[in-house]
């Protein structure tokens, strides 16, 4: 079957602290999102790429004109839609613009613009193996502490206490891209939207929505060099990684 692959770039990219939006951030001769979207090409296993922007981005549309081009070359069909509020719902935008005959489909960051090709190929391996879900983690090497607010005893000083210390062996830190069964990602956002607006705001990637459902979410392993651009520091590491020695 055929792969589409959803690249989400609707983001304000706020932490960035860059005063534009986040995909279209510069990392060495080209933004963030053609990064991603090359990234996608090169790894050869979309058939379809569908990129979500900001509604009112001209100068992202811009881009993406040139990405198109690009894409139609490979032969990969190229789709831009408006994003929406949220980032699950700059997803189901993206959804609803996938093609007819599409089976499976990746959900990917903007925002992860050196994810090597060998994740993508792991995902597509365990989608051919089966998976209806599948997402690419990495075990974490801090401690992970669950915390709520608290005050100190004498002062009163607002701060957070620590509620519980999760194994660390049974912890992952997830990336994207995340690849699904279409039928299964399209029902799982259909069932996100009865969630109230509690549950809502806490949602942050795709496999919630499939766990949701209570179907299988199946892990394989993801690379240190799909981290996400996140912060200043974040941005530094991935221009000394397009130059040096970790390409
Ligand atoms: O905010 P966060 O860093 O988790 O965003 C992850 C990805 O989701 C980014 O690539 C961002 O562009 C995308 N996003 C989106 N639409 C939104 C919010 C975030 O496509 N409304």
């Amino acid at each position: 079957g055929s792969c589409a692959v959803v690249i989400v770039a609707a983001g304000s990219g706020q932490r960035l602290g860059h005063g534009v939006p986040k995909a279209r951030v510069p990392l060495g001769r080209e933004p963030l999102l053609a990064h991603a979207v090359k990234g996608v090409l090169k790894a050869g296993i979309a058939a379809q790429i569908c990129v979500a922007i900001p509604a009112d981005d001209a100068e992202l549309a811009e881009i993406c004109r040139g990405l198109g081009a690009e894409a139609a070359t490979a032969g990969v069909k190229f789709t831009v839609v408006d994003g929406g509020a949220d980032r699950s719902a700059s997803v189901a935008a993206a959804l609803a613009e996938v093609a007819d005959g599409t089976t499976t489909v990746m959900v990917h960051d903007a925002a992860r613009p050196l994810t090597p090709s060998g994740v993508f190929n792991r995902v597509a391996a365990a989608l051919r193996d089966g998976a209806t879900a599948v997402i690419p983690a990495l075990a974490v090497t801090d401690t992970i502490k669950t915390v709520q607010p608290a005050n100190l005893p004498r002062t009163g000083a607002g701060l957070e206490k620590v509620v519980g210390t999760p194994s660390r062996d049974q912890l992952r830190a997830v990336q994207t891209p995340q690849g699904f069964d279409l039928a299964t990602l399209r029902r799982a956002h259909e069932n996100a939207l009865t969630f109230d607006a509690e549950t809502a705001s806490r949602i942050t990637d795709d496999a919630m929505l499939v766990e949701a459902l209570g179907d299988e979410v199946y892990v394989v392993q993801g690379s240190t060099h799909s981290f996400k651009v996140t912060t200043p520091m974040d941005l530094l590491l991935a221009e000394a990684m397009l130059e040096g020695p970790l390409r």
